[in-house]
């Protein structure tokens, strides 16, 4: 009687079943349900973590008003209003910025926070200074410190002309520091 060829014949003379692909089988799918697991939980904690970090880093110009308006060499206290959108959530966000129109040409814009430790400050019209109510730091038309523990001049903010308008790019820096190092 002639020999007939199992197909499951192994070389060793075992016989293979289908035990070892369903193990293989399930090994993946269980790698598969493990990777996706794993993309879900990543997903949400890149937009908890990374995507606010990315969304602070994106700036806009905004436009701050006409500059015929703006007097020569008087510092003007102008309003940025930007909207800021979190899903179904807007928000406006606004901040008075000090815009001063050169006499020599040009415009320099100021953030409106003072560079000690963070107050508010404003111009005095009768002493043609910057005067932050904290601890007594002052300034010149220019932001240069003339007074006060304030450790730099004021910092300045990116701005531009478009069609007769001031637009102007808002940042926030660190305070206290003797140099301009944005958040
Ligand atoms: S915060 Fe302005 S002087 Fe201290």
């Amino acid at each position: 009687m002639g020999h007939v060829e199992q197909p499951d014949e192994q070389p060793g003379g075992g016989f293979s079943t289908p035990v070892g692909s369903r193990r293989t089988f399930f090994h993946w799918v269980t790698a598969a349900a493990a990777g996706l697991v794993g993309l879900g939980l990543a997903i949400p904690l890149f937009s908890t973590l990374i995507s606010p970090a990315l969304r602070r880093r994106r700036r806009d110009w905004v436009d701050v008003g006409a500059i015929d308006d703006l007097p020569s060499g008087q510092p003007r206290q102008l309003d940025h209003v930007t909207s800021i959108r979190d899903g179904w959530l807007e928000t406006t966000s606004r901040k008075a910025v000090w815009a001063v129109k050169q006499p020599q040409g040009g415009i320099t814009v100021f953030s409106p926070i003072c560079t000690h430790l963070g107050c508010g400050y404003r111009w005095d019209d009768s002493e043609q200074k910057f005067l932050c109510p904290c601890h007594g730091s002052s300034f010149d038309v220019n932001g240069q410190v003339v007074g006060g523990p304030a450790p730099r001049p004021l910092d300045t903010l990116p701005s531009k002309v478009e069609g007769g308008r001031l637009l102007v790019m808002y940042k926030d820096f660190k305070s206290g520091l003797p140099r301009s190092v944005e958040t």
